[in-house]
This record gives structure tokens, sequence and C-alpha cells, in this order.
């Protein structure tokens, strides 16, 4: 298995550029198969979760061109077959977003349950109740989710998706998929508010569909007979580019981010400055704009600058559904407040059990005190390298960044968590001045191995 080698304590300064978001590429792929039409997407970045998804696509009767500069190619040719097995869902649940779509145009759907993940449990009951509500029957089978629709064809509804911890991104992609081609009006309440569900309302509201409130709370569906292929670009990665600030900010470094999408991370942006870090958009004609989005830039894609050159000041964050704090980022913020002076708190309502990076952190000298949902984190001066493990797609980035800030040698074992969400990352920021390898973790003495 590859593990990350990364010598810390350099700072991290130069240009990169925010690839497309990976939690809005899989709900777009799966649009596909709301339509016989091709669908091109644009800025699909090249990672594993998104390669699974055009395996299961393909097991769909998608047909696809190998993305080529990000450029990827779908049409559901073969519409005879509706059943996502389980060998594909269970490494990426993701696939769940296919059970609309399969549903609405195909009549039926058999989707493996999803099981759940490093971060907590992943129930998807919020998703069958709005399937449930547009007029689908489902029942479950050896571990698959089927569904099926009257006559082949669903019936506008009401559905209400808040769930104990608030909407569902998933679910509400997967019930606006199915109703944009149901018969009649769906009225979906406490749907998520999320920058990727606007894009996907958006695309499809392109191929035909008529879809209104997407990124409010209540999204109003006029169910269409048809919908056409056509070509988009996905928005850029709310949670990359975060992540890249973090970069920034815990080596005390500069960087300009390109294709960011500022307009998606007030709350984060919110955080990182009041913790200390600086920020700084570029206006149109690439000088640095003292407006938090400069006249005439795309509020989704700004050039801006991340800097910090001092310790950083506490800060308390609650992650919450979007315009909130992302829980996507909590763990990047607890490795940058570990070197904040003082205490933070960070408190996880969206996944409660989403710390398995506090027991790494603390490996490399972190002092965190976790009291269940909450986890106080009391700065220390320096963190010093150590071989930890990653558990999970953010956790991975978490222990990445504090091996930057960390004195001496850091391992990342079991990396291939990191690259279901950033693509060559260890690349990324060598380009900008990290010392980061990517090694076969057999080229590593023993001790410094995972154990199973
Ligand atoms: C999406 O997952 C993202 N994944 C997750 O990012 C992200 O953490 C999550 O939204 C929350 O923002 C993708 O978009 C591919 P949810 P999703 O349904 O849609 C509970 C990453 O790191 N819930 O919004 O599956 C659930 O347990 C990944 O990129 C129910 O109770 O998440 C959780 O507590 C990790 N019943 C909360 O809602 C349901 O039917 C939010 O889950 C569905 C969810």
């Amino acid at each position: 298995m590859d593990a990350f080698v990364i010598e810390g304590g350099r700072r991290l300064e130069g240009r990169l550029r925010v690839n497309g978001a990976k939690n809005a590429a899989l709900p777009l792929m799966a649009a596909a198969l709301l339509t016989d039409q091709p669908l091109t997407l644009r800025d699909i970045p090249p990672l594993a979760d998104i390669r699974n998804m055009v395996a299961l696509l393909g097991e769909l009767g998608c047909s696809h061109e190998a993305p080529e500069d990000g450029v990827l190619r779908l049409q559901a040719r073969d519409e005879s077959k509706s059943h996502a097995r389980y060998d594909i869902v269970r490494t990426m649940r993701a696939g769940i977003c296919v059970l609309g779509p399969l549903l609405a145009r195909r009549g039926e759907a058999r989707v493996s349950l999803p099981g759940g993940c490093a971060i907590g449990d992943r129930p998807i009951d919020l998703h069958l109740r709005g399937l449930v509500a547009l007029g689908a029957t489902v029942f479950l089978k050896g571990g698959d989710i089927i569904a099926k629709a009257p006559r082949r064809r669903l019936k506008g509804g009401r559905v209400f998706l808040g769930g104990a911890f608030g909407s569902t991104v998933l679910g509400t992609a997967n019930v606006m998929s199915a109703a944009a081609l149901a018969d009649g009006q769906t009225i979906i309440e406490s749907a998520a508010c999320e920058p990727e569900v606007v894009d996907l309302a958006t695309m499809l509201n392109a191929m035909g569909a008529n879809i209104r409130g997407a990124g409010s709370p209540r999204i109003i569906v006029e169910g269409v007979r048809d919908l056409r292929g056509i070509d988009h670009t996905v928005i850029p990665d709310r949670i990359e580019a975060g992540t890249l600030m973090c970069a920034a900010a815990i080596t005390n470094g500069s960087l300009l981010l390109e294709n960011c999408p500022l307009d998606a991370l007030m709350a984060v942006s919110d955080r990182l400055e009041a913790a200390g870090v600086q920020m700084k958009a570029l206006d149109r004609n690439g000088n640095p704009s003292s407006d938090p989005i400069p006249a005439g830039v795309d509020p989704m894609r700004v050039t801006v600058r991340v800097a910090s050159e001092r310790v950083l000041r506490p800060v308390e964050i609650t992650t919450q559904p979007h315009p909130g704090f992302p829980t996507d980022l909590q763990a990047q913020l607890m490795a940058l407040l570990t070197l904040a002076e003082g205490n933070s708190v960070i408190t996880e309502k969206i996944f409660p059990e989403r710390f398995l990076h506090v027991a790494e952190l603390s490996r490399m000298g972190a002092r965190l005190f976790r009291q269940g949902p909450t986890v106080i984190i009391s700065g220390v001066r320096r963190l010093v390298g150590a071989p930890v493990m990653a558990s999970d797609l953010r956790a991975s980035a978490s222990l990445v960044l504090a091996g930057l800030a960390a004195e001496g040698t850091t391992i990342v074992n079991r990396v291939y968590h990191l690259d279901r969400g950033y693509h060559k990352m260890e690349d990324r920021l060598a380009s900008v001045g990290a010392s980061v390898k990517r090694v076969d973790d057999k080229e590593l003495a023993p001790q410094l191995v995972a154990a199973e």
C-alpha cells in the first residue's frame, strides 16, 4: 500500500488551481441515467471515486469515453440493466446517487445498501422517504434496495427531507433528480442547500428540467417527460480549496489559489480569518483587492492569496449543514488549530463520530481532549513527525497538513484514502515547496508501517 513520507517545517509558497468538485461530479455523472442523450462533463477531477462511478455507470449501460483533460462523456445507451452491485457501492457509498435517476427513467432500481464507513453510520432512510413520496414502492432484499415506480413512472409529491442531523446532500440529489422526470409537481422541504445540489439543479435545468429553489431549503420541481444531453462544467471543489487554505496557513506560507469557489466558503473564510489567516482576492487585473469578491470576478472562480506569518488565534467551530461550517473541513481545521495560541473548540454535528484523526494527531504531539461530539484543542508550540494512519478521506488530509508543519518526518500510511478525494496531492504540495514523497510501504522499516 502507498504511504506519504513528509519532511515538515517548510513554508508553502506558489500557485495552485482548485480542481472540479468530486462531490458535485458524482451526482452529475449519475444524472446521465436520466436521458439516453450524451452528457459531457468538464473539469472532472481524476480521482478514484470518479473511476468507480464510471465503472458503476458502465454496468448500468452507460458508455463513456475515458476522461481526457477532465472531460468525461457519458451516454446511457443500454437501459435494460438497473442493478448497482454491492462490490462497487460498498467501496463508494456515493453510488447511492444512481438510485433516483434509475428509478425515474427506467421505472425500477436495485441498489446495494451502502455500508457504514469510518466517519459513522451512513443511513439512507431520508432518500427512501423521498422516493416513496414520489409514489415508489421500496423494499430491502439481501442487502439491496429494490425500488419500483407504479406503471414505470413516478408521481410528484411533497416530502420533508430533514433528519436528526439536518438534511441529506445525496438524498436531496436523488429526490430532485427523480422528481425531474416525475408526473406533476414535487416539493422538497428541508432540502440540502449545498453548492453541489445547486450545481446539479443548474445542469438538470439546462437539460430541460424545471427546478426552482435549489440552494434554499425548499425546492420545487415541475416534472417533465424527457431530458436532453448537455455540456456542463463542474463547480470547483470547496473542500479541496479549504484544505489548500489550511496548508498555506499551517506552514506559515502564502499560496495563490486559482478557480477558488470563495462564494461557497464564507463559513470557512470567517473561521480562518478569525484565527488570523490573511485572505486577499485578486481583481480582474490581478491586483490584490480590498473587496472580499472583487467586481466582475466570478464568485465561484476567484483567484485568492491565502497567507499566514504568525501564530494563529484559537477559534470555536461547529459543523452545520451548508451554509454552516462544512463537516468535510473539520479534520483539516483541527490540524491547523493544534498550533494556535490557546484553546479552540470543535463540535461535530453532522457525523458525531468523525474523529478518527484525533488519536493520530495526538501521536504527533497535539493536545486534544474529546468529549462526545466536541474536541477541545489546546494549542501547542510544535508538532513532532511520527508514523500515523489514515482512516478516511478527510482525516488523511488532516494528517498530511499536520505533517507539513511537524518537525521531522511524518509517515502517513494508507494514503489510498486520500486518493479518493485529492488528485496527486504529493505532487501538488511539492510544486509549492513541500517535501512529500509517495512510497510503497514495503520500502519502509516495519515499525513505520501501520499495524493491520
Ligand atoms: C455528502 O454525503 C458528501 N459526500 C460527504 O462528503 C459530506 O460529508 C456529507 O454530504 C455532508 O455534507 C458526497 O457528496 C459524495 P448526508 P451524504 O446524507 O450525502 C444523516 C467527503 O469527505 N443521514 O448529507 O451521504 C447522515 O448520517 C464526504 O467528501 C440520515 O440520517 O451525507 C449524516 O449524519 C464524506 N439519513 C447527515 O445526515 C439519510 O437518509 C448528513 O448526511 C441520509 C443521511
